[in-house]
């Protein structure tokens, strides 16, 4: 037993948590995850299971990602990206939906599985069907030799190393950087991007850990704004474009592990219901860093203030606009709106995770749920 007890706070590496070391451990990961792949000085990006399958994605008439939980949001995140830098269609569907609904599934189609552990039963029986009729289905995983990682055609794996802690985190940052990856090699191939755009994200993609290492230092604004809800009992998340799934992400993270109810919505979709929700006790978390459509984002959050709630905005350093608004503002680097997802996610992750460690719940293995659902 005590033994047992050392050796797990040795694997904490000082952390009290899995899920902090994770946390922390994602400027790391993120770049073992692009090491070897990513080229920006020669414009190369290199992946052999894309590389080796690269026509199958080009003739590709849409992309189909499954997956569940927080790997289907990384989906979300995956489909903006790939619309809009290699213009394929894309539908994210939960597996256990798509598995069970007859679905209209071609031979042309690619579908893309995403699984942190590769053993989700849902997501598993997902790609046997897509395989049983003539999709080529290609595996994101991050647990090397999973059933996913030998029962898809081709994949590339993340490189997050172990994730012990229940929620996911370093696992979405990874996916992303991944999905990011291929749907730049497809834009380089398609002709979808300027030249000079794709060189700029392939630039910054390679700032991505040091900006992940500046968003990770709001540790302590976000344990402040944490103090401060603690004991709410619901709250709201928002964003639009990008960080709407990140929104969801948020929202997940935080019921998982501090049991507070939590709901993620496009922002501009809180006037179809959310809105009636607003008063002077609901925390509202919204995803607002400078962005496309930054002004909408804004008039989101006069419609939050003038119902009296409160606003935890996330914005981009040296913005005055929200700041003004925002009961608490949680400050990143700037980064470009395709690219942001992996950096306004950490303050999300940080959040919830004071939130639960100040509710006293058990962060790591949180209640009912389990690191990965083998089972239906
Ligand atoms: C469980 C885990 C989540 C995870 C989901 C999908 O619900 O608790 O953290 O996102 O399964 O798991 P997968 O291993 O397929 O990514």
């Amino acid at each position: 037993q005590e033994l047992q007890m050392n050796l797990e706070q040795i694997e904490k590496n000082g952390y009290d948590h899995f899920m902090l070391k994770e946390i922390y451990e994602q400027p790391n990961v993120i770049k073992d995850t692009y090491r070897g792949r990513l080229h920006a000085d020669t414009g190369i990006i290199k992946m052999a299971g894309v590389e080796d399958n690269l026509q199958k994605f080009l003739n590709a008439n849409r992309i189909l990602i499954v997956a569940c939980g927080t790997s289907w949001h990384a989906g979300l995140v995956a489909e903006y990206i790939f619309e809009e830098f290699a213009r394929i269609p894309v539908e994210v569907e939960y597996a256990s939906e798509f598995r069970y609904r007859n679905p209209i599934i071609n031979k042309d189609d690619v579908v893309i599985a995403i699984s942190q552990s590769g053993e989700t039963a849902d997501t598993l029986a997902a790609i046997k069907m897509a395989k049983e009729n003539g999709a080529f289905v290609f595996g994101v995983c991050n647990v090397v030799g999973s059933s996913i990682s030998r029962e898809t055609h081709a994949g590339a794996y993340t490189h997050a190393g172990p994730e012990i802690g229940v929620a996911s985190t370093k696992a979405f940052t990874t996916q992303i950087t991944v999905l990011t990856l291929i749907a730049l090699r497809l834009a380089n191939a398609k002709g979808t991007l300027t030249k000079s755009d794709y060189f700029r994200y392939l630039q910054e993609m390679e700032l991505i850990p040091q900006k992940v290492e500046e968003a990770l230092q709001t540790n302590d604004v976000a344990q402040k704004v944490a103090a401060a809800y603690k004991d709410a009992s619901n709250c709201l998340y928002l964003g639009r474009g990008y960080n709407f799934p990140v929104a969801l992400e948020g929202a997940l993270k935080l019921k998982e592990i501090s049991y507070i109810h939590a709901e993620g919505y496009p922002a501009a979709e809180m006037k179809h219901g959310p809105i009636a929700l607003i008063d002077e006790q609901m925390p509202v978390v919204v995803v607002a860093p400078k962005q496309e459509h930054y002004d909408k984002i804004v008039s989101n959050i006069q419609e939050i203030k003038s119902r009296s709630g409160k606003i935890i905005a996330v914005v981009t350093k040296g913005d005055t606009q929200v700041k003004d608004l925002a009961d608490h503002v949680i400050e990143i680097p700037e980064v470009s709106d395709a690219l942001s997802p992996l950096v306004t996610t950490i303050p999300l992750q940080l959040l919830s995770y004071h939130i639960a460690v100040m509710r006293g719940c058990n962060v790591d293995q949180p209640r009912n749920l389990a690191k990965s659902v083998t089972v239906e």
